[in-house]
């Protein structure tokens, strides 16, 4: 999704490099080769034989009908590596056909002074464009559980890296605040201040239980009370279909009049709905800032902030023959996909999904999106489907000047409990998010105390927030976005393996060497040249340096875990150059400047990962 970059930062990286070369060679070598090429460039397994090899020979045997060692014969003939690694003779074929490459001595040392810059190798694009990101997307009334977790945290991860490769990023937060749902918990409020309850001091927990008992009370029995604890985090839509094979109840018949009510202005109820958002918003940001999620009241662009637009767009929809009558029902019909995008209800109500539509109209024309990425439950995959179709035919994704604006939907998968099944409480409850951080810090905590007795209380407790929450956030960005993950307090916060605990040490290791040569009165190594010679500095200088390219991919495909999985990695190649390279022991100077440089552009990649993935850095632990 990101342009190649014009100013070259791409070609930081050896092994891109070198992959780019392969390519080009293998296209020049077999000009008539149909498809797609791979150069297939890996490290090498024994570094005695090189530091990177092409494995293409073997697969393009295959294709080229020709035995592999002839193809890699051909592929160095074309073969142009100046600059980057010696140029590879017929000694540099292995076994069946593999290409050893020996890059250049000073290539590495040429490299890492690129990407040892402020900007770490990354340059902000001559001419930025914009991403619109949908994120956090809380409901009125209810209480932020794992699903928000995800949704704010991957979301606020996804705008972080677009921020970072400097984009115009626009954070947007669909709060669930209108609709029929909503008006059911106003009109339960207006009855309650009637019976002459207080509600000045009404909290969320208070709305929450309101909700629910307001739930049950238009629906009775009901399935859908049924299917909302089911799906629970549950996509919207499903409700509002439960709702509509409702057969009407009283409660029912008095919160769809509320409903009208509540669109029409009237006063009374608008102040109580404003009561609603105000207490649910406060918890919410709360419970963002503390997740260090950059998400604010200028973010939020709830379902109420479109009632105005749902009629005249719908209208629009039906003169331009875009929406058509079904069963008395308004339908955008959306090629490819079996159920058409319903827009409005036979009794005249506006869905879910009409207001998503509205959305996509707001983000392309007006907000000026290029992009536009919904951080969302995978389960409400078939309605983007269905809104993005809609939209598209409608012609709400064209910008202004004319250029089609991307969509996609970065589905995220469900945070499972470790019986395997929705993270529930033991009473069957959804998990309060607050609960989970709540818990995640006061384990920090003890693991905190035991590590470091003698730290200062407050000390300790800042020290346990960052680490609770790296811990949460980390794992929630760890995992293939798309896939559930097992939620375990144990091996979240764990000081060892890939976690977000690790990393932090990881960081403050590099920071202690730094310490400690600076106090030591060592000076000057800033500037110093750096000299890669040992395997395991190779080893971290070859992950440093794909540093710019990880995070450009963490944008294109919108996945964060390949980030972590960097940061974990060279977490991992730091730690075993730290232990078999010393840095302040040694006493030959020009390597301890080198390696003291080494550690502190770790220690800078490091904490800029980490910032860019939105997770707490602290500077001692
Ligand atoms: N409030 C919705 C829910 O809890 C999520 C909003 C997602 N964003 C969107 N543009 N539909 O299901």
């Amino acid at each position: 999704m990101t342009e190649p970059s014009p100013t070259g930062a791409a070609t930081i990286d050896p092994g891109a490099l070198l992959s780019e070369r392969f390519e080009r060679a293998i296209r020049a070598a077999f000009p008539d080769l149909q498809g797609s090429v791979s150069a297939m460039v890996t490290p090498s397994r024994q570094s005695e034989h090189g530091d990177f090899q092409s494995n293409a020979a073997m697969a393009l045997g295959k294709r080229a009908g020709m035995k592999p060692r002839d193809v890699a014969l051909k592929i160095i003939e074309k073969l142009d590596l100046s600059g980057i690694a010696e140029a590879p003779t017929e000694a540099s074929i292995a076994g069946p056909g593999f290409i050893n490459i020996r890059l250049k001595a000073e290539l590495l040392s040429e490299l890492l002074g690129r990407l040892d810059t402020p900007e770490l190798g990354i340059e902000p694009p001559a001419s930025p464009r914009t991403i619109v990101v949908d994120l956090c997307g809380v409901n009125l009334a209810k209480q932020m559980h794992v699903g928000h977790l995800r949704a704010t945290v991957i979301g606020d991860a996804i705008a972080r890296v677009f921020e970072r490769l400097g984009w115009n990023v626009v954070r947007q937060s669909h709060v669930g605040d209108w609709g029929l749902p909503i008006a059911m918990v106003v009109q339960k409020l207006i009855e309650l201040e009637d019976a002459g309850e207080d509600l000045s001091s009404i909290g969320l927990d208070d709305l929450n239980r309101i909700y629910r008992a307001a739930q049950g009370e238009c629906k009775g029995e009901t399935k859908a009370l049924e299917t909302i604890r089911t799906f629970n985090t549950g996509p919207k839509a499903e409700i509002e279909a439960e709702l509509r094979v409702e057969s009407a109840s009283e409660a029912l018949d008095r919160a769809k009049a509320r409903l009208v009510s509540l669109q029409s202005g009237d006063e009374r109820t608008a102040g109580v709905w404003k009561r609603i958002y105000d207490v649910t918003m406060r918890a919410c940001l709360q419970t963002c800032a503390r997740l260090h999620a950059n998400v604010t009241d200028e973010h939020s662009a709830g379902e109420s902030t479109y009632r105005g637009e749902l009629a005249a767009l719908v209208q629009d929809l039906v003169d331009r023959g875009i929406a058509e009558e079904s069963d008395g029902a308004l339908v955008v019909r959306v090629e490819g996909i079996k159920a058409p995008t319903l827009i409005r209800k036979s009794d005249g109500g506006f869905l879910y999904a009409t207001t998503d539509i509205a959305g996509v109209r707001r983000r392309v024309q007006n907000l000026g999106g290029d992009v536009l990425v919904y951080c969302v439950d995978a389960r409400q995959g078939l309605h983007f489907r269905q809104v993005f179709g809609a939209a598209r035919r409608a012609g709400y994704t064209t910008k202004a000047n004319g250029t089609e604006a991307r969509l996609a939907h970065a589905a995220f998968g469900m945070v499972m409990g470790e019986d395997n099944t929705p993270l529930k409480t033991r009473s069957g409850e959804n998990v309060k998010l607050t609960d989970l951080l709540d818990e995640a810090v006061q384990r920090a905590g003890v693991t905190v105390a035991e590590k470091n007795p003698d730290l200062a209380a407050e000390e300790r407790a800042k020290i346990a927030e960052a680490v609770g929450i790296a811990a949460i956030k980390y794992t929630d960005l760890s995992g293939e976005r798309a896939k559930d993950y097992v939620f375990s307090f144990d091996r979240m916060l764990a000081f060892e393996g890939n976690t977000g605990p690790y990393l932090l040490y990881a960081f403050v290791r590099t920071q202690g060497v730094v310490r400690k040569a600076r106090e030591g009165g060592v000076t000057g190594w800033e500037s110093s040249g750096l000299t890669i010679g040992e395997a395991q500095e190779k080893a971290l200088a070859l992950t440093l340096l794909r540093y710019p390219g990880v995070v450009r991919a963490v944008g294109e495909h919108l996945e964060p875990h390949r980030l972590c999985a960097y940061l974990y990695d060279l977490a991992t190649a730091y730690s075993s150059f730290y232990e078999n390279c010393p840095v302040l022991r040694g006493d030959d100077e020009a390597v301890r400047a080198s390696r003291l440089r080494l550690c502190d552009l770790t220690g800078r990649v490091l904490s800029d990962g980490l910032r860019t993935l939105g997770l707490p850095v602290l500077e001692r632990m």
